[in-house]
């Protein structure tokens, strides 16, 4: 009788969605268009003979940890390396708080394995990441849209929200946030938190690009002032109590095709996150955990993230200093101190996506900025990435965005 595929899908699938941008990069593939839609990192910065001289090195010395099965919660010697990481960055760890996951994407599902039953809610900024939105969506979840202004998530309007909605957990990006590369401030940092106990609401801070400050005073992350508040956590010098479960990623600062990142939370949270990743993958790519420990171990990681900052610095202010001299004055953008983005909001009734089109034509691209609300709204936005473009090609960019906007706004 043949197989009908389509009527034995799972109900999950209708929540699945693949990602608009994916979508949209379709649209703008052509090797001479200038696109600034990307979200990756700058390709050239990768430390390709550092990897290279490890890569022979870990097969000559450690073939077995390298190529053999492993422990689900990752590379011993690489959880214990993290932790100290984490510990010096303020963030009391030991081993038994990091789990290594394949990328932070994988995390935020492990997240959703966890947590979400359908019909539960989770709290998300808006704009958000949009990988977050596509890997809670598929638990059938229904989102609270949490706005954001320059200083970051609106955390006062929190307390009202969550009593109406009773979220699972809120979805915080709190440095350099993807899309807006907007940096919560320090008062809000510790309203959050205050609010997070007070109304035993956890919050997930996932923090890719918080090493790329190129600019500005660091903030402390959201973690480190939770933990702060428990003091049998310093007594241990490991994460005991909290609020946060907290992520990071190799993918901003060495590569992202290595698919190595972290979750830092309480031991009895680490065996779920185990137990869910059992089942989806087993372990991450002990090739890659390897890779990632050497590098740590050699500290080669300070110079390269320095490298990357240097970078990313000129190429913000290239952009920056582009925009005001070639877009029309009604149009506003922030001034990110570090990441990978900048944000631009049109006039109202301006709508970014029909405009991609116009661009697209003029050999320029971006990503609108619709996508990433849940609520259907900033059709007047759009995200620009300024980290894989030199800042030449930047500026050039730039200019043919001014003249379509202009041919709208005069
Ligand atoms: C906010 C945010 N979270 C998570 C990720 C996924 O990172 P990874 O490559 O570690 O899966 C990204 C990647 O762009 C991101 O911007």
């Amino acid at each position: 009788m043949g197989i009908v595929w389509e009527k034995l899908y799972a109900r999950r699938l209708e929540w699945m969605t693949t990602s608009v941008i994916r979508d949209i990069f379709k649209v703008i593939q052509s090797s001479d268009i200038i696109s600034m839609a990307g979200g990756w990192p700058e390709a050239d910065l990768f430390p390709v003979e550092q990897i290279q001289e490890i890569c022979h090195y870990l097969l000559q010395k450690m073939p077995r940890e390298s190529l053999q099965y492993g422990m689900t919660d990752g590379f011993p010697p690489l959880r214990e390396a993290i932790a100290e990481y984490m510990t010096q960055l303020g963030i009391p760890a030991k081993k038994e708080n990091i789990v290594i996951t394949s990328g932070s994407q994988q995390a935020l599902d492990l997240m959703g394995r966890i947590f979400l039953d359908e019909g539960d809610s989770v709290l998300v900024e808006s704009p958000t990441f949009l990988g977050a939105i596509q890997s809670f969506k598929a638990y059938g979840v229904r989102f609270v849209p949490l706005p954001l202004d320059e200083e970051g998530a609106r955390v006062e309007l929190l307390p009202e929200l969550i009593e109406r909605y009773h979220p699972k957990f809120m979805y915080l990006l709190p440095t350099f946030q993807n899309p807006t590369g907007v940096t919560m401030s320090l008062e809000r940092r510790h309203q959050v938190i205050e609010i997070a106990e007070a109304m035993g609401v956890p919050i997930l801070e996932d923090d890719p690009y918080g090493l790329l400050r190129f600019a500005g005073e660091p903030l402390p992350p959201l973690v480190a002032l939770s933990l702060a508040r428990h003091p049998r956590n310093a007594q241990e010098g490991a994460y005991l109590e909290g609020e946060v479960v907290y992520l990071s990623t190799f993918s901003k600062t060495l590569a992202p095709g290595l698919r190595v990142a972290w979750a830092v939370c309480p031991p009895e949270l680490a065996q779920q996150f185990v137990m869910a990743k059992q089942g989806a993958d087993l372990h991450t790519n002990a090739l890659a955990q390897t890779i990632a420990y050497e590098f740590l171990r050699r500290g080669w990681l300070s110079p390269q993230v320095q490298r990357i900052r240097d970078t990313y610095l000129e190429r913000r202010n290239a952009m920056c200093a582009a925009i005001e001299e070639y877009f029309p004055p009604q149009v506003r953008y922030t001034r990110p101190e570090g990441g990978l983005f900048l944000w631009v909001t049109l006039p109202e009734g301006m709508d970014a996506t029909e405009l991609l089109k116009e661009a697209a034509q003029r050999k320029v691209a971006f990503v609108p900025g619709s996508p990433f609300f849940v609520d259907g709204s900033g059709a007047n936005t759009l995200r620009l990435s300024f980290a894989s473009v030199p800042p030449e090609t930047i500026r050039e960019g730039i200019r043919r965005l001014g003249e379509v906007l202009k041919a709208h706004l005069g």
